[in-house]
């Protein structure tokens, strides 16, 4: 019998986790073979190739290559180097994960070569379009056969929008899988220590949010609230390509560095970076995934943003949105020990890449191929 070739698109930070423990289980079927696509989105050391190293995964069979630009530029740049690779090797289906540019990219040549697509993280929504990862989202949901959700939120926004009951699948929290595939070389990193941080003693930032700091007034603001927290708890804040770009630019990048009790460093590896969550007293953060990852954990986390697309967390875990203003009494709050514990949600196990398997088997057991 044929194998099924399954292409799996890897692109941006983000992204590698959610696909790697999918390749690892994958990688184990006699019924399918992998190709592992990874489109360039992110390309420095420390956003792509660390986590390669981490997460185990081999070198890319295609590297797109495609790099930074305006969202026109990148997108379509992703579009133009992925047809090529499907019109070449044509895959017998697409998985796209989260919700980056490269996500929508590689769904839409997928779409228009009539190659089936698969979106792992389908069904979460913002309600906010100003994000470019919420058209991202709607666009790419739109258009895929299969759409594993990782929530029952989820399923009810695809249902909103009309997306038939047949192709939604909860198969629960892929991100929540590398974290238990990695736990043990997450807890021997003690990353804390290199930054002479006590465990429970400090907090972890990470900004990088178009909304935070592209604008001046916004970063600024940013750079004085931090200051205040870190009056009150050492912090120490992974900053972000885009981040350190837009502080060299508006000049406070100087001011930031030298606040009493906070640390810089340069983007972690996922281990490393785990390491300082899972014993931080609480994360400051605008990511989409440190809020997934601080509910599973229960570890405090203060989401600076007016919304989220992963509302769960809110009202099952640990995340609260907030305000640059908010974030000292916010913080009090969590060394005051009033922060609520949160539950798990369900199929946030560590089994979601099993249940993705079975269904893609299941997919390609109903089609008909004579
Ligand atoms: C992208 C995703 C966002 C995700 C984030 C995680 C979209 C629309 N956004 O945003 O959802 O949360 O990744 O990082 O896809 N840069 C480097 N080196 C790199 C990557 C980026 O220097 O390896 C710099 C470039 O100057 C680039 C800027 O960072 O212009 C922004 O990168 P880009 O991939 O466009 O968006 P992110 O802000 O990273």
């Amino acid at each position: 019998m044929r194998k099924h070739i399954i292409q799996l698109v890897a692109a941006a930070r983000p992204n590698f986790m959610k696909i790697a423990p999918l390749y690892h289980v994958l990688k184990t079927e006699n019924w399918c073979e992998l190709a592992l696509v990874h489109t360039g989105q992110h390309y420095d050391t420390n956003m792509s190739d660390t986590f390669f190293a981490d997460l185990n995964l081999p070198d890319p069979d295609y590297n797109l290559g495609v790099g930074s630009g305006t969202h026109a530029e990148q997108t379509a740049g992703v579009m133009i180097a992925h047809e090529r690779i499907c019109l070449e090797h044509r895959p017998d289906i697409v998985v796209v994960v989260g919700d980056v540019n490269s996500t929508l990219a590689c769904s839409l040549v997928a779409a228009k070569l009539h190659i089936p697509i698969a979106h792992l993280e389908a069904g979460l929504r913002s309600g906010d379009r100003k994000m470019p990862e919420e058209i991202n989202r709607i666009v790419t949901d739109s258009i895929c056969d299969i759409l594993w959700t990782p929530s029952p939120d989820a399923d009810e926004n695809l249902k909103g929008e009309g997306i038939p009951e047949a192709r939604i699948i909860r198969v629960g929290n892929i991100m929540i899988d590398a974290f238990e595939q990695l736990r043990r070389q997450v807890e021997k990193q003690n990353t804390p220590k290199r930054f002479g941080l006590k465990p429970a003693g400090y907090g972890v930032a990470t900004i990088h949010r178009p909304s935070n700091v592209d604008k001046p007034a916004m970063l600024e603001l940013m750079v004085k609230k931090l200051g205040a927290v870190a009056k009150l708890t050492p912090i120490i804040f992974a900053v972000h390509p885009r981040t350190r770009a837009s502080l060299i630019r508006n000049g406070l990048q100087d001011r930031l560095s030298e606040l009493p009790g906070l640390q810089l460093c340069e983007p972690l590896s996922y281990v490393e970076f785990m390491s300082l969550v899972t014993s931080a007293q609480f994360v400051i953060t605008d990511s989409g995934g440190i809020q997934e990852e601080t509910t599973y954990l229960s570890i405090p986390c203060l989401t600076v943003r007016d919304t989220t697309e992963r509302p769960i967390t809110i009202t099952q875990g640990t995340n609260r949105l907030t305000q640059w203003e908010s974030l000292v009494d916010d913080v009090k709050e969590v060394k005051a020990g009033k922060w609520p514990k949160g539950v798990r949600p369900e199929y946030w196990d560590g089994e979601t890449a099993h249940r993705v398997a079975k269904s893609l088997k299941e997919f390609f057991d109903n089609r008909d191929y004579s």
